[in-house]
């Protein structure tokens, strides 16, 4: 399979940095809400192992890095920015062009001050200037290192998970306030890209792009002939993810959602659509489902790799920009089917024919995955938390040779993919 676009690594900074920092992540591990009792002050030590992980990185011939920065650590305290921690950010930055990796930034990937989760967060539309404040400072800080960011990771998963569900921070159960988060969110993000736009362009540079990476999934019914199930997989789709995607992208605002980015004109907010995809919903009510026969990946989700095409189809009919997968992977503990679930997702973009320009792999080492910590494994590296040692996984071999081959050789398919087999 040759399928020549760029191929790189993604990652998010509280899962992989570590450092007792007063976000509301540390904060939710204190609280005792990680399965595992874990807690991203571990995580991968990126903060202190950084050099030697994009060594790695450079070694595999990645040349595309997405990466988020911390809030928490710019900012500690409202209005009082840490001038070691922009060096830190600024000499990792210019590692990554030293070794030839373009990086895309995210300015926020779930985790935020806990001063501004105090404030209210992205419940209370009176904190978008705040979170505008942050953005200004990052790109002042980082803009003359950085062409390309991605303004907010998940708005729906951060608020599904966040406010409706309750197993991320603040753990609210309200799907009208989990509605409010995304509209707000929706609007920092218009906001966010026109303020990026100016101040690179007032900075003298013409080449930024700006997106947002969304969360999407195919929603489908459990059975096709029941009108419960098709009307609840349309009300979840357009809920969790259309009216998102309208808001982010084209500054409509419809139905549940309020726009409070005023004064605001439908436009087009993206230069990218940044795609984060992982899994199908089968729906037969309100909830979440899974189907029993498929395959699935170590944490339960189903493995459904036509699915990247068919939402990436469904956004860029709504807006014609380049296609960047922003995350894509599974969590497989044991390196069992990796290679080939990469290989099926690569596949079946392939086969759509849309304009993919750039794959990020989610994620480039082990981290910490939130609620559910430590266990669940995503890297193409390994990382053995109690040694901190880094290992390359077979995964990550096969990847090298994928930016190497520019593709899947035959010799590579008989290799890495065609032992491999998914479970149910
Ligand atoms: C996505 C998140 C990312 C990671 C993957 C597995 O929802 O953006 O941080 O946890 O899932």
């Amino acid at each position: 399979m040759e399928y020549d676009i760029l191929y790189g690594a993604s990652s998010a900074a509280a899962q992989i940095e570590g450092g007792d920092l007063r976000h509301n992540w540390n904060d939710w591990a204190d609280k005792g809400r990680i399965k595992d009792g874990s807690s991203p002050r571990r995580a991968c030590d990126h903060f202190h192992r950084w050099r030697e992980d994009i060594d790695l990185m450079a070694g595999m011939g990645i040349r595309i890095y997405r990466m988020s920065v911390e809030w928490a650590r710019i900012e500690p305290a409202r209005g009082a920015y840490d001038a070691a921690a922009v060096a830190w950010y600024r000499e990792l930055l210019q590692y990554l062009k030293s070794k030839g990796i373009a990086p895309l930034v995210t300015l926020h990937h779930f985790t935020h001050p806990i001063w501004f989760e105090e404030m209210g967060g992205f419940a209370d539309p009176a904190n978008i200037p705040v979170f505008l404040g942050f953005v200004r400072y990052a790109v002042q800080s980082f803009g003359d290192l950085v062409d390309e960011y991605v303004t907010l990771n998940e708005p729906n998963v951060f608020a599904a998970k966040g406010y409706m569900e309750g197993v991320f921070p603040p753990g609210k159960n309200s799907i009208p306030l989990a509605m409010k988060v995304q509209a707000v969110m929706a609007s920092c993000h218009i906001l966010a890209y026109e303020l990026i736009h100016k101040l690179r362009r007032e900075m003298g540079y013409a080449n930024t792009k700006v997106g947002f990476a969304h969360h999407v999934r195919v929603f489908a019914p459990k059975s096709k002939w029941n009108p419960w199930h098709r009307l609840c997989s349309r009300l979840t789709a357009r809920l969790f993810q259309g009216a998102l995607t309208r808001a982010c992208l084209l500054g409509r605002f419809i139905f549940p959602f309020k726009n409070y980015a005023n004064p605001l004109c439908a436009g087009a907010y993206a230069d990218f659509l940044g795609l984060n995809y992982y899994s199908r919903s089968t729906i037969s009510g309100l909830a979440d489902g899974v189907r029993r026969d498929s395959p699935k990946n170590d944490l339960g989700w189903e493995i459904f790799p036509e699915g990247i095409a068919v939402c990436a189809r469904e956004i860029y009919a709504l807006l014609p920009r380049p296609i960047y997968i922003t995350e894509n992977g599974t969590a497989d503990n044991t390196d069992a089917f990796r290679c080939r679930c990469i290989y099926d997702h690569l596949q079946a973009l392939k086969n759509s024919g849309l304009p993919v320009e750039r794959y990020y792999h989610w994620c480039f080492t082990d981290n910490f995955e939130w609620a559910e910590g430590e266990v669940p494994r995503f890297g193409l590296v390994y990382i053995d938390y109690n040694t901190q040692k880094r290992a390359l996984k077979k995964s990550g071999r096969f990847y090298a040779a994928l930016i190497k081959n520019k593709g899947v050789t035959e010799a590579m398919y008989t290799e890495y993919v065609a032992p491999e087999q998914y479970h149910s």
